[in-house]
């Protein structure tokens, strides 16, 4: 009999940005297939994509958590910061190539969309010259956020600007002057800095507030009505375009 050894998959699976029912079909097909299934997860957690994957969790799976080593305690921009999370990341495709050569499918669970500022974009560019690759696309964390609180985005000749909450406030500042509508990710301590910054561009009044977006326990609000400056990491500010043109 002529046995072929089966060759190693991988798949990037967008998850969606929390509510189970936001996966698409090829993602859950996708987890029927997989031997392994490997997620990135803060020590202590198995992180959010993890999470949501949980009603199609298969005991048939050898499950790969890997964990960051670092997440606020050193500063993103710094050289110590760097150097250990390319070691991560290295560390991280060496463990999950060693399953590829064992010829397994090994799924990637990415929150939103894999290849929209997902940690699954550093494994994939290392290893989809080497193994066959497939990437899922998932409903994104801004588009499940405006879809829940009902707001329209950008129509028409509209820009849309997605700007990281990391940025300086001035950097914050010039680029929403440039603009007609912006989703701000990456919120958590960086909300009174956006806030300054949509104040002195005149658009803090339309922006929209939204914390654990399409999740169970999610909660959004006005930001100019928002008393505290209290968010968790999973949280994003939206300002509609449209809604100031009609
Ligand atoms: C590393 S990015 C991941 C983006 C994701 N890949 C996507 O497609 O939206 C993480 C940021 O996305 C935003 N985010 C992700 N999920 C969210 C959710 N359910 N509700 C609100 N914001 C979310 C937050 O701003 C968070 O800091």
């Amino acid at each position: 009999m002529n046995m072929q050894a089966k060759t190693g998959r991988l798949i990037g699976v967008g998850t969606g940005p929390g509510d189970p029912e936001l996966m698409t079909l090829k993602a859950v097909r996708a987890l029927e297939e997989a031997d392994v299934v490997a997620f990135f997860a803060k020590r202590g957690s198995n992180g959010n994509a993890r999470g949501i994957v949980g009603p199609h969790a298969r005991e048939t799976w050898t499950e790969l958590p890997l964990i960051y080593p670092v997440t606020t305690e050193i500063h993103k921009d710094s050289k110590d910061y760097r150097e250990v999370i390319r070691e991560f990341y290295e560390d991280s495709v060496h463990k999950v190539e060693k399953h590829l050569e064992n010829g397994k499918t090994v799924a990637i669970l990415s929150e939103g969309d894999p290849l929209f500022y997902g940690s699954y974009m550093h494994l994939h560019v290392r290893l989809a010259d080497r193994w066959p690759t497939e990437v899922i696309p998932g409903v994104t964390a801004m588009s499940g956020c405006w879809s829940q609180t009902g707001t329209p985005i950008v129509q028409g000749d509209d820009i849309l600007t997605v700007l990281p909450g990391t940025l300086s406030e001035f950097e914050l500042t010039r680029r929403l002057a440039d603009t007609d509508a912006a989703v701000i990710m990456k919120v958590g301590r960086n909300l009174p800095k956006i806030r300054k910054a949509l104040q002195t561009t005149g658009m803090l009044d339309r922006a929209v507030y939204v914390e654990r977006g399409t999740m169970a326990n999610t909660s959004s609000v006005r930001l100019a009505e928002k008393a505290d400056d209290e968010a968790p990491y999973f949280s994003i500010v939206l300002v509609p375009g449209w809604a100031e043109k009609r």
